[in-house]
């Protein structure tokens, strides 16, 4: 546990956080939609979307794979992470950091920066060489915070979009 700035905190998140990680992470994919716009938030959240997403983030809370920020006992901050999808049997290890989210009363306090140290720590912990995580070339202020925490460009994702 990561202890920034009292009162937050940074812990492994328990089922008792799950409905607020839900609604977080929800919050996370509309704001997301200003870089990756994958249609109208009423259509994502189809019942059988949101029984995808519950079943992800209970197999994530399962795998102790899912951060929470607290501040004051209310919940400000989420972020996963897992082994990359790399099918080789190989000696580096390498894993993902994901769904990074502040909710937007609580930034620039330091607390994506907590998440994402201690999410590094989770990662070493569990054999990690190296982390690695993805972010949309305009979101600024994702960019900013990593940048701010040492991280470099490693890979470009290209796209084409068919009906523009
Ligand atoms: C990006 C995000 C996670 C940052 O959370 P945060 O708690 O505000 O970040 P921190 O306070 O730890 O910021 C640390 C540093 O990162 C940089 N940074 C953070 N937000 C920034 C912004 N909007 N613009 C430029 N730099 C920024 C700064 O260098 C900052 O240090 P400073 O405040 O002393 O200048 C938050 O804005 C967010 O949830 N955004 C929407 C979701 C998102 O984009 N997630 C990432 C997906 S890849």
């Amino acid at each position: 546990m990561v202890t920034a700035s009292e009162p937050m905190i940074v812990a492994v998140a328990g089922f008792d956080d799950f409905s607020d990680i839900e609604s977080a992470w929800w919050r996370l994919v509309e704001d997301q939609q200003q870089q990756d716009y994958r249609g109208p938030i009423e259509e994502l959240q189809s019942p059988l979307n949101i029984e995808r997403v519950q079943r992800f983030l209970e197999s994530k809370i399962r795998q102790s794979r899912i951060l929470v920020a607290k501040e004051h006992g209310e919940l400000v901050g989420i972020c996963t992470f897992s082994r990359d999808g790399f099918i080789l049997d190989a000696p580096t290890q390498v894993w993902e950091i994901a769904d990074v989210w502040v909710e937007p009363h609580a930034r620039r306090k330091g607390i994506a920066t907590a998440l994402i140290r201690e999410c590094e720590q989770e990662c070493k912990l569990r054999g990690a060489d190296e982390v690695r995580l993805t972010v949309y070339a305009l979101n600024e202020g994702a960019l900013g915070l990593y940048q701010s925490l040492g991280y470099d460009v490693s890979s470009y994702t290209l796209s084409r979009e068919f009906n523009p």
